[in-house]
């Protein structure tokens, strides 16, 4: 078995990982340490999860406000706004209407008044929102997925490694990482407790999210924007948005990332105009470097049944882990080898704050997220190539393709590269038929 060069490998690359950091110091001003300054967050797209990141931002307590909201769209900002200005009142939340910036590119005068930035917009704009506060030398949560297609994935790849020169703090959302299950019995896991890693599966099947349709008098670009789970260019499909995070932890668990991807995928339920181009399931087998073959399934079916968690088959025993706190180690004849606690864990959206939040204070670099995220971002997108083209896709083909699902222009009134046909359907893959470029 190649195992342990893969693993040595996969250290060398991303050792840098969720406080896997030496510590090192970093030139944040040493007043924080003191608590005599205030910590200024801007947060760069304000749904649903840039919200609840604002909130565990002022909940780590320290001495935080927020200076300054972007997001494409008005109403959005002030839908966030209130509850985070009802909770912490004026003093935590200064955000006059003058920082309040709507559109493409309020980002990058929202991210010049902070220290801190949260990056939560959806996954295609991160490349440029990740570069643009990098450059500006901010310290960074940004939410997964990190990018959608090749040309994102090796933006944020450069724009980490500035990250790491500048020794910015950069944690990402993929909270598995900050969550005590999977951190102590992905420890054990790496200290032998099962054998080598010869095997897996992984799943994220449920029954899918929302639909935002159609509006009168929204332009095609608004339209997408309002919609974007189902546009690619924006979401990466649902095997990138959410089945990530299982990706990520089989490549957290073989230390190591996929060297190919053989699967098959399609549209059975997902059938409407405003189901734009993405695939409802998607099934993947990704083969790493010592050959070891992880199983991944994502499905988007309501009323069937529903799965989302990580199972691991070493030489000498197996691994049972999920976001319910479980995590389960057993000999192949049964006998329990370690059995997480699944009472009074905290949680993880919460822990990865505080965790960065303290290392702030503290003046401290501890967190480089960013190269593992956008290598396992790249592993789901990876996925989604092999079963958009019903091929077997390699991952340097994938790394380097030259796929940039990006408007080449970004303006209300421009329009994306993937439009409607006459009665309004998008076009999707068909595997076997779509090539990879
Ligand atoms: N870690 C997790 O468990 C978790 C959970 C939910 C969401 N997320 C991630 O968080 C991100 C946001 O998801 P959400 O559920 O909050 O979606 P959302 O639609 O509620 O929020 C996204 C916001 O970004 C805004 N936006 C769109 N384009 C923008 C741009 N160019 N600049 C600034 N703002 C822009 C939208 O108008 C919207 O308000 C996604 O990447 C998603 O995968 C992660």
């Amino acid at each position: 078995m190649k195992n342990l060069s893969n693993r040595r490998d996969f250290l060398k690359t991303s050792a840098l990982v969720a406080g896997g950091l030496a510590l090192q110091p970093f030139s944040m001003p040493q007043a924080y340490a003191a608590g005599a300054d205030v910590i200024k967050i801007a947060v760069i797209g304000c749904g649903g999860r840039g919200t609840g990141a604002v909130f565990q931002a002022f909940d780590t307590g320290h001495n935080i406000q927020l200076v300054a909201m972007a997001d494409a769209f008005r109403d959005r900002i002030d839908k966030s706004y209130k509850p985070i200005f009802d909770k912490y009142g004026a003093e935590k939340v200064n955000v006059p209407e003058d920082r309040k910036f709507v559109g493409f590119e309020g980002y990058k005068e929202a991210i010049k008044l902070a220290d801190v930035v949260i990056l939560a917009a959806p996954p295609g704009f991160r490349p440029d929102h990740f570069e643009e506060a990098v450059k500006q030398g901010k310290q960074i949560f940004m939410e997964k997925p990190v990018a959608t297609d090749s040309a994102g994935i090796r933006k944020v790849l450069a724009a980490a490694e500035e990250a790491k020169r500048k020794k910015l703090n950069v944690v990402v959302g993929l909270q598995r990482h900050y969550q005590s299950n999977y951190r102590e019995t992905i420890k054990q896991i790496h200290d032998g407790k099962i054998g080598d890693i010869i095997g897996g599966q992984v799943y994220w099947n449920d029954g899918g999210v929302w639909v935002n349709a159609r509006q009168p008098g929204q332009t095609e670009m608004e339209y997408q924007m309002r919609n974007w789970y189902y546009f690619n260019w924006l979401c990466g499909d649902h095997i990138v948005e959410q089945h990530v995070h299982n990706l990520d932890v089989a490549n957290w668990v073989k230390q190591s990332y996929p060297v190919k991807a053989y699967g098959t995928g399609g549209r059975q339920v997902r059938t409407g105009k405003d189901h734009g181009e993405i695939f409802d399931h998607h099934s993947v087998t990704f083969t790493y470097a010592d050959d070891t073959v992880i199983f991944s399934e994502c499905r988007h079916f309501p009323g069937a049944a529903n799965r989302v968690d990580e199972s691991f088959q070493g030489t000498t025993g197996k691994a049972y882990l999920s976001a319910g706190n479980h995590g389960e180690l057993t000999s192949w004849k049964g006998k329990s080898l370690y059995s997480h606690n699944r009472d009074n864990n905290p949680n993880p959206y919460q822990v990865e704050h505080d965790e960065l939040f303290a290392a702030i204070v503290k003046g401290e670099y501890k967190f480089a997220d960013a190269e593992n995220a956008a290598k396992s971002t790249m592993t789901a997108i990876l996925g989604r190539y092999a079963t958009y083209t019903g091929k077997v896709v390699t991952w340097d083909e994938a790394l380097n393709a030259d796929i940039n699902l990006m408007p080449t222009t970004l303006a209300w009134d421009a329009m994306p590269k993937v439009l409607p046909n006459a009665d309004g359907f998008y076009p999707f893959a068909i595997p076997g038929k779509t090539q990879l470029v």
